[in-house]
């Protein structure tokens, strides 16, 4: 089955096409085509994502993105298209909000062939709502126009299907049953959580923040020492400099919450220590080094001994890191290297470098295990979550 999957959760436009096979004892996934835009640059002058112009890019850029993913699969044939009055009035309609979008999708779709495809996924939260919006009405203008089905995919559960796919290339992904049960560490600019999947797509919440997400300590954080955004690569681009000169550092930053006795997390008063450390004081480039080292020493340990606390309390066998943060080097190496030693038997995946950030390859795969079971979304009734919640206290 080919699957389009849409994401436009945030700051990344992504159209991917996947043909997915198998089920959920092993499935696997052919990138036939994959076409992403970061809006990164444009967000920076503003210092975080700006929403009204990450809906108006994402408004601009996905039927580019379509035409190029379908290109890439060799799926894109032209021919003209005559679309019903009624149609076309349906299609006008729920397109009417998306500014930009509209006309670019009608002079797209009367100009090709309907793609052989089997649905179309796309992302319905957590997110940001008018970005997501956006993603949302031209999934549904796409199911409408060419007959298919629909399916509404959880971002979290994206990043935590993505950290178990199996590449020898990047074009072939394989997603062998992890043993269960599941522990995910989530972390990225919205979300840090410890997520319990005891059954295959089924959770429970085990530990989330009380107040930032990690992703956005990093930002915050990095914004302190005068880095652009995103932060968090900024921060351990600094930080692993300051590894490889081995230095003793002078900055210790606390570990919020390390002792206490339950799996949640708290990152505010890492940032205000940051600020003390550097509001009125001007630090220099190897101040600003030890400083992310420190930081990312900070957040590696609190992460660590959480997901530890997690694993005793849940009994889990696999372990799955997922969001942008597991970009981070330092993240990485503290789980691969203390995990081996205080729990060899639990199985460890994190994802491809390239498949950490925002993109629509998780989304089809998501997508894929959902359509499986049928769950497919009613047009109707589809609409964004921005605060929507993969799992819930048990
Ligand atoms: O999952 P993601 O791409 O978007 C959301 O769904 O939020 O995560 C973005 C977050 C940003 O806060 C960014 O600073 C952080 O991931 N990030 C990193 C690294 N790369 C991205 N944080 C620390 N180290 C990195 N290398
Ligand atoms: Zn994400």
């Amino acid at each position: 089955m080919k699957i389009l999957a849409i994401e436009t959760s945030c700051d990344e436009t992504a159209v991917a096409i996947l043909e997915c096979s198998g089920n959920e004892q092993g499935a696997e996934f052919r990138v036939l085509g994959n076409a992403l835009i970061s809006q990164i640059d444009l967000h920076r002058e503003y210092g975080g994502v700006y929403p009204a112009l990450a809906k108006r890019e994402h408004s601009k850029n996905l039927v580019p993105l379509l035409a190029s993913a379908l290109e890439e699969a060799e799926l894109l044939r032209e021919d003209v298209q005559t679309l019903s009055p009624e149609l076309h009035e349906s299609l006008t309609l729920l397109l009417s909000r998306e500014i930009g979008l509209s006309e670019a999708f009608f002079a797209f779709i009367t100009e090709c062939e309907k793609p052989d495809i089997g649905a179309v996924a796309v992302t319905a939260g957590p997110g940001l709502e008018p970005a997501l919006w956006v993603g949302i009405s031209f999934a549904k203008a796409l199911a409408l126009v060419w007959n298919l089905p629909l399916v509404a995919v959880d971002h979290m559960e994206g990043h935590i299907l993505s950290s178990l796919l199996k590449s020898e290339d990047d074009v072939t992904l394989t997603l062998p049953k992890p043993k269960l049960p599941l522990l995910a560490l989530l972390i990225s600019g919205g979300h840090t959580e410890l997520v319990y999947m005891k059954d295959w797509l089924s959770y429970t919440l085990v530990g989330r923040t009380r107040d930032d997400a990690v992703g956005e300590a990093f930002d915050k954080g990095a914004r302190m020492l005068d880095l652009p955004y995103p932060g968090g690569p900024e921060v351990s681009r600094l930080a692993e400099r300051d590894r490889e000169d081995a230095r003793t550092n002078p900055f210790t930053l606390p570990r919020p919450m390390i002792h206490d006795p339950h799996c949640d997390f708290s990152f505010s008063g890492l940032k205000t220590a940051v600020l003390y450390l550097t509001k009125g004081k001007d630090r220099g480039d190897e101040e600003k080094e030890q400083l992310a080292r420190a930081f990312e020493d900070a957040v590696g340990d609190v992460l660590y001994s959480k997901s530890l606390r997690a694993l005793d309390e849940t009994q889990a066998k696999t372990f799955a890191i997922g969001g942008g943060v597991s970009a981070n080097m330092h993240i990485r190496r503290v789980f691969t290297e203390r995990l081996a030693k205080d729990l060899p038997d639990v199985r460890l995946s994190i994802p491809s470098a390239s498949l950490t950030g925002d993109n629509a390859i998780m989304i089809g795969v998501a997508g894929y295990f959902r359509a499986l079971r049928s769950d497919y979304a009613d047009m109707g009734n589809l609409v964004a979550n921005g605060n929507q919640a993969l799992a819930s206290d048990s």
